[in-house]
């Protein structure tokens, strides 16, 4: 019907002449013939995704990729009733773009977590290197206790399984069931994702997705345990580039000469390229074309976990995430983008460094936020602009653990605690006085 009412006005003779029911049915006939065709093409384009799967997967490249050793491509394993090589596999402990995890027990018995990889998901080469990337980070990191340690791999026609031992819980999961940490848990935990990269970095790796959802933490009576999960985007630190020092001005250092580049504050490791994270944890300098030193950026991540432990994750959302948001949703010119994404986060870290060290900040902002006194200046040190201004994490573990030590247990009142956060940071977003459209924040508090 609906190609009838969009005919052009000459065709209304040709249906005249014919007949409306003649026509509707050699319409009928070509659509079907249209539709038998769509039938076939989505056939072998399906047979040839599938070949081009199994070619990526196939033991030939995996082996000349040197993934071997992580990846048993093509072994024959089975799978049938939520049981795979021999493991169990139970409820779902989270799900990504490409993979979903599972909490599992191996054959011998022991509680583990099972990660499933679509193969189909890994398209192109450079895709399944990534994967063999972070069985091969996970294997490196087993030993230091910074990430679950991989228990095995393994491999049937359509899916990988990455089966590493099972770990506390989501941070992010935690925070959203029982609410606010107080102070020291909130301390603990942000020098147990500090030591956590630490380990990484020490190891010559960095991690570049730090988030909540990504940090698993294992409360046990006053002591929190910390690991760091997802090494998708985790990468070897290249070494650092060789040059020939001359001696070059009185008193410089090779240390000094990347320390004026503003880049690269160890001159152990090179620079990695890739901009990867997630939306609010990434650093500005990953949009640096020159590279950027990955353990600094790591940081910076941790700065942003900071400030989400510090703020709650509503208010977060509101005052940090949403310039993420604005600034890659908006329009942008080919060229250069991190200096106008610094600039985007410019006040931002203005109002942060000003309510760290408990300025006023005008308007409805008086004095430092409540909830970010215990270690505002640390998270305002992980998220300075420069990147060699940034502390290196392990000393953001040794500032950060000792006053956990001494700093009270309980939280403050939840909601007392979000709504005057937020009306702090209000303050310093905006005039008080400015009228502003209601948000769903506003609602959720009143
Ligand atoms: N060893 C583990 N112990 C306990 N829980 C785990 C473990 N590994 C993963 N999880 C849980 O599963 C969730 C998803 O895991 P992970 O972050 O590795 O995968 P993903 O984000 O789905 O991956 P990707 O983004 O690579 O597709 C985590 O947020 C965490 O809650
Ligand atoms: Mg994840």
């Amino acid at each position: 019907m609906a190609d009838l009412v969009n005919r052009q006005p000459e065709d209304v003779g040709v249906l005249q002449e014919a007949g409306w029911e003649d026509v509707i049915a050699r319409q009928q006939v070509a659509y079907a013939a249209a539709c038998e065709n769509f039938r076939i093409l989505r056939r072998k384009y399906d047979a040839l995704k599938e070949c081009h799967t199994e070619l990526l997967w196939s033991r030939a490249v995996v082996d000349a990729e040197g993934l071997g050793a992580d990846l048993a491509a093509d072994a024959p394993v089975a799978e049938a009733d939520g049981v795979v090589g021999g493991t169990a596999l139970g409820r779902e402990l989270g799900r990504g773009a490409s993979s979903v995890v599972f909490e599992g027990r191996t054959a011998d018995g022991s509680p583990c977590a099972v990660k499933r990889i679509a193969k189909a998901s890994a398209k192109t080469l450079r895709e399944v290197r990534t994967i063999g990337a972070e069985c091969e980070a996970l294997r490196a990191l087993s030993a230091g206790g910074a990430t679950p340690a991989l228990v095995a791999t393994m491999s049937t026609p359509k899916f990988l399984y990455v089966v590493t031992d099972l770990f506390g819980e989501e941070l992010y999961g935690h925070v959203r069931a029982r609410g606010l940490l107080g102070p020291r848990p909130r301390l603990q935990v942000f020098a147990g994702v500090a030591a956590a990269l630490a380990r990484m970095h020490e190891a010559g790796y960095a991690h570049r997705d730090v988030k909540p959802e990504n940090v698993l933490v294992d409360f046990r009576g006053d002591a929190v345990e910390v690991k760091l999960c997802d090494l998708g985007l985790a990468a070897k630190l290249p070494d650092a580039p060789r040059f020939a020092f001359d001696g070059g001005p009185p008193g410089a250092s090779p240390d000094s000469v990347f320390a004026s580049l503003g880049q690269y504050a160890q001159p152990n490791h090179g620079p990695l390229f890739r901009c990867c994270g997630s939306m609010g944890f990434f650093a500005p300098d990953m949009l640096d074309v020159r590279g950027y030193d990955a353990t600094r950026t790591d940081v910076w991540s941790l700065g942003c976990l900071g400030l989400e432990l510090a703020l709650g994750s509503r208010v977060f959302a509101d005052f940090w995430f949403v310039a993420y948001k604005t600034f890659f949703a908006a329009p942008r010119g080919a060229g250069d983008e991190a200096g106008p994404f610094r600039a985007a986060l410019a006040p931002k870290l203005d109002a942060v460094g000003r309510a760290s060290r408990g300025e006023p900040g005008g308007g409805a902002c008086e004095g430092a936020l409540p909830a970010f006194s215990p270690f505002g200046d640390l998270v305002a040190a992980c998220l300075s602009e420069a990147p060699a201004a940034r502390p290196s994490a392990a000393e953001c573990r040794d500032r950060a653990a000792p006053r956990a030590r001494t700093a009270p247990t309980a939280a403050p009142p939840r909601a007392a605690t979000t709504a005057r956060a937020y009306d702090v940071i209000r303050g310093l977003a905006r005039p008080s006085s400015a009228p502003r459209a209601p948000s769903l924040l506003d609602a959720a508090l009143t």
